[in-house]
């Protein structure tokens, strides 16, 4: 067995891969930058498609990294030995360099060598071909795994068909585009046209035939085969290999031929312990631990699911809240909601009914600081974000519990009442109902949200005509003035009082900005006298076009998670565009000089305004 932590295995990975011509790049954020098609980075490759499509790689053709990954759609999957939402994937990438002799190959070595596995305990799955698409069956990959196998002295059979042969002693085992085909969208059929993706080859590592009945296994009456999920083979890394675009006329060969490798971190951690259960490795144990410390209760079969599902659910919350995800309404902001709602029920499994997740936060930033950086800093703000959603979410809990135990059918339109009043994620009331034999249709509660928008759409849709559309010469004061307070507030309460949103108004402007507490009066009156100073300096406002990356690289602020073009519009306030109070990405339109505003601003209210952000209003004195 080996000693290897999560944070030496990762070193170890990345400089075998660095010593071997490959760059180390760092993880790109769980929010995607320029790819609509997915909420959160799911995997390594994601942020590196434009180079898998062909454009050049400003740091060369071999790269690799261990990147961030949130999967939500494996949210229900959560609980068992190998199953979480966030996971760290290593990564590496020949962008049209080496191939499949090379990649199958290094990974190996990396395993045995290593890692130290025993390659008897290694498994390979390659892609068999599918006729209606016309891409061929592997053989290539075969080839290559029998020499590998051979040199350790290690039988290789190929199997054809395990899913109906089950194991048939066999190492390399054929499967089909549904198990070895990789692209974003899944299989060959899925595949929208300008997608990039390829046959892959998996390895899988036996933890040894005592673990095939082992836990909630569904398959435990069919025949075992690598890739059948019973628990006894893990899938513990995967080479695509991405040569394949397709089109309106099928698939076209790229312009080259790309590696694509992506590994679980935490699963050839597991590996190397060879013990199954990731929750055990030195990633998340320390939660787990945590967790039992604080139900008074052991980490055995019958706590291990809400165990492993509060470990997960914080961590994930954490990690994508360090990247700028708060708990909210909006579509990813729900995802953390619901993460941590479900850790709070599943706590209450264990008997916590006390709040107890931010005294988690710590733990999880313990475990990744040192490879992660940034997230020392942000956890006192990750701490209250989190305590601020327990505290509404238990409010609610409670109320809502004594509501669902006194209803006698639990249908969608309840679902939706739940949502509504005591902001019940539909997918908690799914579960309570499951438990009391009701099957809640989704499609209906998310027809009554969706009417119920709509209505109150058409209710305030006269409030909002003050806005800046309309370019009324006061909001565009205000809208100057929104710079300033932001930029005071830097100022004064440091980098981290970050903008998530504003709203004007004719009579004030109302600033949202991450904060984890209320500010003092002193800093208030600072704040403001700021702002009021640079308004009496009678600042020139500039207004410039730049490319995005120079304009990042001048200092100017960029709205977090917001999606710009190549060429962006930026606003300084300042003497000149280098001697400046502020400089921000910015549509426009301002006043030419800050003295136009007029004054003096006063902030008028400082309140919380959800989860870690703070809302200020400021009008006219
Ligand atoms: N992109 C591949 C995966 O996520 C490596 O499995």
């Amino acid at each position: 067995m080996s000693n290897f932590t999560g944070e030496s295995l990762r070193r170890k990975y990345l400089d075998f891969f660095k010593a071997r011509g490959h760059k180390e790049i760092p993880s790109a954020s769980l929010v995607p930058e320029n790819d609509a098609t997915t909420l959160f980075t799911g995997s390594g490759m994601q942020p590196l498609v434009p180079y898998l499509l062909g454009k050049e790689h400003p740091l060369g053709k071999r790269l690799t990294n261990s990147q961030k990954a949130f999967r939500s759609q494996d949210i229900e999957d959560v609980g068992d030995n190998r199953h979480t939402t966030f996971f760290e994937m290593l990564g590496n990438w020949s962008l049209g360099d080496y191939f499949k002799k090379e990649q199958l190959r290094w990974f190996f070595q990396f395993l045995v060598d290593e890692v130290g596995l025993d390659p008897k305990r290694i498994y390979v799955s390659v892609f068999a071909g599918d006729k209606r698409f016309n891409l061929a069956k592997d053989d290539a990959s075969v080839k290559i795994w029998q020499e590998l196998f051979a040199e350790r002295k290690v039988e290789a059979r190929v199997v054809n068909n395990p899913e109906e042969e089950g194991l048939a002693g066999g190492r390399i085992f054929f499967y089909p585009a549904k198990k070895n085909w990789w692209s974003r969208a899944g299989e060959p059929e899925k595949m929208p046209e300008g997608e990039p993706g390829g046959p892959d080859s998996e390895v899988f590592y036996d933890f040894g035939p005592k673990w095939r009945l082992h836990e909630r296994s569904p398959w435990k009456d069919q025949p075992c085969h690598i890739n059948c999920d019973c628990g006894r083979f893990l899938e513990i890394g995967n080479s695509v290999f991405m040569q394949y675009l397709k089109t309106e006329e099928g698939f076209k060969p790229l312009p080259k031929k790309n590696v694509d490798f992506g590994g679980g971190l935490e699963r050839i951690l597991a590996a190397s312990q060879d013990q199954p259960d990731i929750f055990l490795t030195d990633l998340l144990k320390p939660i787990v631990d945590r967790v039992v410390e604080l139900s008074g209760k052991p980490y055995e079969a019958k706590h291990q699911v809400p165990m492993r599902v509060i470990a997960d659910h914080v961590r994930a919350s954490v990690m994508l809240m360090a990247d700028g995800v708060m708990p909210g309404n909006k579509e990813r902001e729900y995802f953390v909601r619901r993460l941590l709602r479900r850790a709070i029920r599943f706590a209450h499994q264990l008997g916590i009914d006390q709040p107890f997740l931010d005294q988690l936060v710590p733990v999880v930033v313990k475990i990744y600081q040192g490879h992660y950086t940034d997230l020392a800093d942000k956890v006192e703000l990750i701490q209250a974000g989190v305590a601020e959603e327990e505290k509404k979410f238990r409010k609610a809990l409670a109320t809502g519990l004594k509501k669902l135990d006194s209803l006698k059918v639990i249908d969608a339109q309840a679902a939706f009442k739940l949502y509504e009043s005591y902001g019940f994620p539909f997918e908690l009331t799914a579960e309570i109902a499951a438990e009391k034999g009701f099957k809640l249709d989704k499609d209906e509660f998310e027809k009554l949200k969706k009417l119920h928008a709509q209505r109150s759409r058409t209710a305030s849709a006269g409030k909002f005509k003050g806005g800046l559309a309309d370019k009324d010469q006061t909001t565009v004061k205000f809208h100057t003035a929104t710079h300033l307070l932001h930029a005071a507030l830097r100022q004064v309460l440091g980098e981290k009082a970050r903008q998530r949103g504003s709203h004007i108004t004719r009579e004030r402007l109302r600033f949202d900005f991450e904060f984890d507490r209320a500010l003092t009066l002193d800093e208030i009156k600072q704040i403001e006298a700021l702002v009021n100073e640079w308004i009496k300096a009678d600042l020139p406002v500039h207004r410039q076009v730049l490319p995005k990356d120079e304009a990042l690289k001048s200092g100017a602020i960029a709205f977090f998670g917001e999606k710009y073009p190549e060429m962006v519009s930026v606003y300084t306030i300042g003497k000149t565009t280098d001697d400046y109070v502020s400089k921000e990405f910015c549509g426009g339109p301002h006043v030419k000089h800050t003295g136009e505003i007029g004054g003096p601003l006063k902030i008028k209210k400082e309140k919380s305004s959800g989860a870690g952000v703070r809302r200020i209003y400021m009008g006219y004195a």
